[in-house]
């Protein structure tokens, strides 16, 4: 029997209304923020991401799908969305119409990573670019939109953590001074970030290994090694995230595994064991070089990009956590009133409670009970009315004990 290949995963019916709701839910925040959507073939020549994303990543040197076409083109699946936005923004010269222009898409993702929950080989990944984003107004307004997002998916117990990696010009001076920091350190790292030491020393700093943690915890931080251009724009986002009631935490660590950004970068992370080590659910940052470099003109730009498959497993736990405490089950229409007081003295108490309006039988209302996710039925017949109790039954463990009517 044939199977999805490891890491990819199908998504069945009975799924598929949950994803339809994500969808619809992201491109209305969207578009309220005005960006359109593109969408642009999975498959790109590999030299775009080689020269996008960085020769020296993770994602160009170990993950991407690629491979020869029959005219032995180097082909790749798409790693990312930013690279491929880049060329359709490039290509279908949307800069000749205005001067900004805000994108979005939605689309499977393809890294042949090591499989683990919140880890896919094919993931899907819904992100937003916004060109001609000038001033540091943008990254304010895409992080006001991020918050706003979370919010309407009702995602809460996340840090937004904030970060700038400086530009062209001041980077190589902070650079050389972790080179300086780590090298004296080089035995205690592990052996990828010895290499890291002269390839991309930033990465070590993000490393995930104890070991290279202990050894980055005194490196040096980059907001002592700004040019006075990137520290401006930094304290004008940070203040105006202050004022206008943006929660965030600067984290030095936040450097990305991709080479196109400068300055900001962020990711959002969710507290807790709920994802495991897999839980950033979204990240990004600017990239003001990326569409020179690809052959387009001078645009600054900044996006990000949300993992839809770490949004929904958290939206299933949501909707675990928030299934009905009681479901009440009145039999016969003598019971209805008492039942009727019933309902609304266990929501005065705060629980969450309802019942099925076709009063059927009693199987078939357990049935809707079981359905709706009930913790527990009370059964109001009409015996036990007269009697003075009502039946309460845990759906869990089937138990169930008389209760007097209070
Ligand atoms: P990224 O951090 O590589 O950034 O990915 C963004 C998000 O995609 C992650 O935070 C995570 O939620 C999800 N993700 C990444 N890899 C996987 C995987 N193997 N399985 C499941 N989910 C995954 C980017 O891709 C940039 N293009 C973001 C960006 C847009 N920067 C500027 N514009």
């Amino acid at each position: 029997m044939y199977q999805t290949i490891n890491g990819m995963k199908d998504i069945l019916p009975d799924e598929i209304h949950r994803w339809h709701y994500l969808e619809e839910t992201i491109r209305r925040v969207f578009t309220r923020y005005h960006y359109k959507e593109v969408r642009t073939p999975i498959l790109e020549r590999t030299d775009l991401f080689k020269r996008g994303v960085g020769e020296t990543t993770d994602i160009v040197e170990k993950e991407m799908y690629t491979f020869n076409d029959r005219n032995g083109k180097s082909l790749s699946l798409r790693p990312e969305g930013t690279a491929s936005a880049v060329r359709a923004y490039i290509q279908g010269k949307l800069y000749s119409n205005d001067h900004v222009c805000k994108l979005f898409y939605n689309g499977e993702m393809y890294r042949h990573e090591r499989p683990q929950k919140g880890r896919l080989r094919a993931f899907h990944q819904v992100g937003v670019e916004y060109f001609g984003a000038t001033s540091y107004l943008c990254d304010v307004e895409m992080m006001m939109m991020i918050e706003t997002l979370l919010k309407e998916l009702g995602i809460n117990g996340y840090h937004f953590y904030l970060n700038t990696i400086g530009c062209a010009h001041c980077r190589p001076t902070y650079k050389d001074a972790l080179v300086a920091y780590f090298t004296p350190k080089e035995k205690a790292l592990c052996p990828n970030c010895q290499r890291r030491i002269k390839t991309n020393p930033l990465r070590i700093l993000d490393c995930k290994f104890k070991g290279c943690q202990e050894q980055a915890a005194d490196a040096p931080i980059i907001t002592d090694h700004l040019c006075k251009a990137c520290d401006t724009h930094h304290h004008h986002l940070v203040d105006m995230l202050d004022q206008v009631g943006v929660h965030y935490c600067i984290d030095p660590k936040i450097v990305r595994g991709l080479d196109y950004y400068e300055r900001t970068t962020f990711e959002v992370r969710i507290e807790g064991e709920l994802l495991g080590t897999q839980n950033t659910i979204l990240g990004g940052g600017r990239y003001n070089g990326l569409v020179k470099q690809l052959g387009g003109p001078a645009t600054e730009a900044i996006g990000f990009a949300m993992g839809l498959e770490r949004i929904m497993f958290l939206l299933e736990h949501l909707e675990a956590q928030s299934s009905l405490d009681y479901v009440v089950i009145p039999l016969g229409e003598t019971v209805l009133p008492q039942a009727f007081k019933l309902l609304e003295q266990l929501r005065s108490m705060g629980a969450s409670v309802d019942f099925d309006p076709r009063l059927k039988s009693l199987k078939s209302q357990m049935r809707w009970a079981n359905k709706q996710g009930a913790k527990k039925v009370i059964i109001i017949g009409e015996e036990e009315f007269k009697k003075g109790v009502y039946i309460e039954k845990d759906m869990a463990t089937s138990t169930q004990k008389e209760i007097p009517f209070t």
